[in-house]
């Protein structure tokens, strides 16, 4: 089977998507596979052009966030009729949405935080909600753009808050969330199928960032994660609910914060679904990759496993 990559593209994860790109490319050719490797610029008429030529029998779309992970990229595969891992338009475009995903979920009685979009120059005006609250784009991935307000000097807040307006670039509107104390957890689908569950702890950081995501050493990863057994069973049966709302296909990933401060041995904490991935990273500090392992499926079987569930 001939298989073109894709990688790169022109959203603020590029970089992320690069490393999964190649480390997915040496993952596939020791499976056997032929492999192409098609680096995504802002030119889309040299991809499909590359495409045409090449006419791969599976397009891996290793691409990440916007035009990549959307529903824009898939609508031109369809399009040209090429087979291509992962999520279709509608359930990438609505992931990538956070505010639509919220809304989806939250209709179909799944936990999601309390928020609400603001155009970005309220911001200026008011706190949007209690502190501490969340800042986050609605459309981004790996944290890009992300802002957690915890200041209680009213005065630094508000120069804080004029410092976010003037740097924002991502869109006219933003998405507050009511910040969630507690653990960072994530739950990877494989067909219907919850793996684990991994706790994620960024260290030095507030929060599991860009950086802590991506520099080795930078979180630490427990899986499967020690809490509570309900829980534990509740966000596994969270994740695969989010996975068929959506209509994800054939992997997700699902980022939770779990709330601990009233778990008791007779109480679980509160889990907070804060969104869903259609294409998790694939990097080697990636958390699907990891989970995976954990199910005794290796790297390049997780990668053979994805090429042979492409939508046709
Ligand atoms: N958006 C990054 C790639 C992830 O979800 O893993
Ligand atoms: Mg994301």
């Amino acid at each position: 089977k001939h298989v073109t990559v894709m990688r790169g593209g022109i959203s603020s994860e590029r970089e992320v998507s690069l490393a999964s790109g190649s480390n997915i490319i040496e993952a596939l050719q020791e499976a056997g596979y032929q492999v192409s490797d098609l680096i995504v610029n802002d030119d889309l008429e040299y991809v499909i052009q590359f495409l045409k030529e090449q006419r791969p029998d599976v397009v891996f779309n290793a691409l990440h966030g916007r035009f990549g992970e959307d529903g824009a990229i898939q609508g031109v595969l369809e399009w040209i009729n090429i087979p291509y891992t992962h999520g279709g338009i509608c359930s990438s475009a609505i992931a990538m949405n956070k505010q639509m995903t919220r809304i989806l979920l939250a209709d179909a009685g799944l936990p999601v935080a309390t928020g609400k979009v603001i155009p970005i120059q309220d911001l200026i005006i008011q706190d949007p909600l209690p502190v501490p609250y969340v800042v986050k784009p609605i459309e981004e991935g790996s944290s890009v753009g992300v802002y957690i307000i915890t200041e209680t000097d009213e005065q630094l807040r508000q120069q804080q808050r004029e410092k976010i307006v003037k740097e924002w670039h991502f869109g006219d509107n933003v998405l507050i969330e009511q910040f969630i104390p507690g653990k960072e957890l994530t739950v990877c689908v494989m067909q219907d199928n919850a793996l684990t569950i991994t706790d994620i702890s960024s260290g030095t950081h507030h929060f599991y960032d860009y950086v802590s995501k991506y520099t080795a050493g930078e979180s630490k990863h427990v899986l499967p994660a020690q809490i509570h057994p309900q829980a534990f069973q509740d966000a596994m049966n969270y994740a695969q609910q989010a996975h068929k709302i959506l209509g994800c296909y054939p992997v997700s990933r699902t980022d939770f914060r779990y709330d601990t401060t009233n778990e008791t041995p007779d109480n679980p904490g509160k889990l907070y679904i804060l969104e869903i991935n259609t294409q998790p990273g694939m990097t080697k500090t990636s958390l699907l990759p990891e989970q995976a392992a954990y199910c005794n499926i290796s790297y390049p079987e997780l990668c053979s496993w994805l090429v042979e569930h492409a939508r046709c």
